[in-house]
């Protein structure tokens, strides 16, 4: 899937002077190819032609409002987790029929706010959701549309932190549990449950563990239309692996995912929704960083980044592999180094042992398919403000977020003054 990566070429990345871009806007720097984005969204509508399919992205991978309007504008709606995404992508102009809301803690307030705008569909994951958005949707004499989130107990084969489908994961809920919330349904009065919804996990390469929950959905969804319990949504989730690593990571391609939906869901009539997040975005960014400096240790070379783990964590969270590769083609002799970052720990390091052309200070450097779980899981850890991100479009950018000023970092903190008691 090389081609859909940002294509950068002679120190280019969509027609913009990267070396250029980071003059002006500083490094560390979070840039994002429009194309490659418009790319994906365009693959993945055309794989699903012909399916009534909605295609919700999965905020969490980039919550940028720009990234979001994006979307919007193209007609991708939104997965969200929290009242702040739920923000985010109404704010962006994402049609609140087009919103489903995961995850297994949605508080009353939350579910009550989402109720209030009308978005399209609850994903359940716990009978205490279930009960509470019935009790909520009573309060503001409305009917809930909902779907319960089948932990179909399935080894995503990725990451163990990003593993969602096992039974011994927090999400979603058996199918024996899901059986008796439909054999129960006539007691939610104002909750419609007629929606199934599976989501086992992220940065999957293989289309195995995906055909096996959508297996066992669809055997249950058999199950509920001849026990008179109509399914009107099937939500497939998302997690469709991408690239990190250049002729190593084999993704699947977006006409193969679907084509397994459709097998999966042969005979299905309902309405389809996907929620991808990585796959849309993941390989459309890059974190544009400068070297600081190489340090000569005892036993290792390290090449000292001005971008660190709180700019992108999956390094020292998941142990993931990046590509990192200079701006410049200049032909220098390969040298291997540790390329680490200047926060005060060891896991800041986004790669060991790594084979980089030999670099000097002030060289810039690419980190590659930073656009998922990049900017939207960083932190200003070590007291580093955010890194500001820009959003690419042939030749031009456009700023999308501001890089942040040590008064934005400190805001709201304030001297222990006004002591009160609880
Ligand atoms: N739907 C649900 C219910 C999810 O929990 C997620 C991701 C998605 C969709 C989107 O999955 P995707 O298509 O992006 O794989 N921070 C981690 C990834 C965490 C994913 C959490 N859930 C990382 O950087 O690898």
């Amino acid at each position: 899937m090389q081609e859909h990566q940002a294509s950068i070429t002679g120190g280019t990345c969509e027609g913009v002077d990267l070396a250029a871009l980071a003059q002006r806007e500083g490094t560390p720097l979070h840039a994002y190819s429009t194309s490659s984005i418009r790319q994906r969204i365009g693959d993945l509508k055309i794989a699903l032609a012909g399916l009534d399919a909605t295609i919700c992205f999965a905020v969490k991978a980039n919550p940028n409002l720009a990234i979001l309007q994006l979307m919007a504008n193209a007609g991708v709606g939104a997965d969200i987790v929290s009242v702040g995404e739920l923000r985010r992508a109404l704010n962006a102009g994402m049609p609140a029929e087009r919103i489903v809301f995961s995850g297994v803690g949605k508080s009353a307030d939350e579910i009550a706010g989402a109720l209030n705008v009308g978005i399209l569909r609850f994903n359940v994951e716990s009978l205490d959701e279930l009960h509470t958005l019935q009790r909520v949707a009573k309060a503001q004499e409305v009917t809930a549309r909902a779907a319960v989130r089948i932990n179909p107990d399935v080894d995503a084969q990725t990451h163990a932190k990003i593993s969602t489908g096992k039974s011994e994961n927090k999400f979603g809920v058996g199918i024996d549990e899901a059986r008796r919330w439909f054999a129960d349904r006539k007691a939610l009065t104002h909750v419609q449950l007629d929606g199934l919804h599976v989501h086992i996990g992220s940065q999957i390469l293989s289309l195995d563990p995906f055909r096996l929950a959508l297996q066992r959905v669809t055997a249950f969804w058999r199950e509920l239309e001849q026990a008179g319990h109509p399914v009107n949504s099937i939500d497939v989730g998302g997690g469709l692996g991408v690239c990190y690593r250049a002729g190593v990571d084999r993704p699947v391609a977006a006409a193969d995912y679907v084509d397994a939906i459709r097998e999966a869901l042969a005979g299905y009539r309902g309405r389809l929704l996907l929620e991808p997040g990585r796959w849309l975005v993941a390989e459309a960014g890059v974190l544009l960083t400068r070297v600081l400096r190489i340090k000569q240790g005892t036993e290792r070379r390290f090449l000292v980044l001005d971008a660190a783990m709180n700019d992108l964590q999956r390094p020292s969270l998941y142990d993931a592999w990046h590509d990192i590769v200079p701006v410049t083609d200049e032909p220098r002799p390969p040298t291997t180094y540790d390329i680490v970052g200047p926060v005060c720990e060891t896991g800041d390091t986004f790669a060991r042992a790594r084979e980089l052309p030999e670099c000097a200070a002030g060289d810039l450097l690419l980190i590659r398919a930073t656009g998922a779980y990049g900017a939207s899981m960083a932190s200003t850890y070590n007291s580093r403000p955010l890194a500001a991100e820009v959003l690419l479009d042939q030749g031009r950018y456009a700023v999308v977020r501001r890089r942040q000023h040590f008064e934005d970092m400190i805001a709201g903190e304030q001297p222990a003054r006004n002591w009160e008691t609880a």
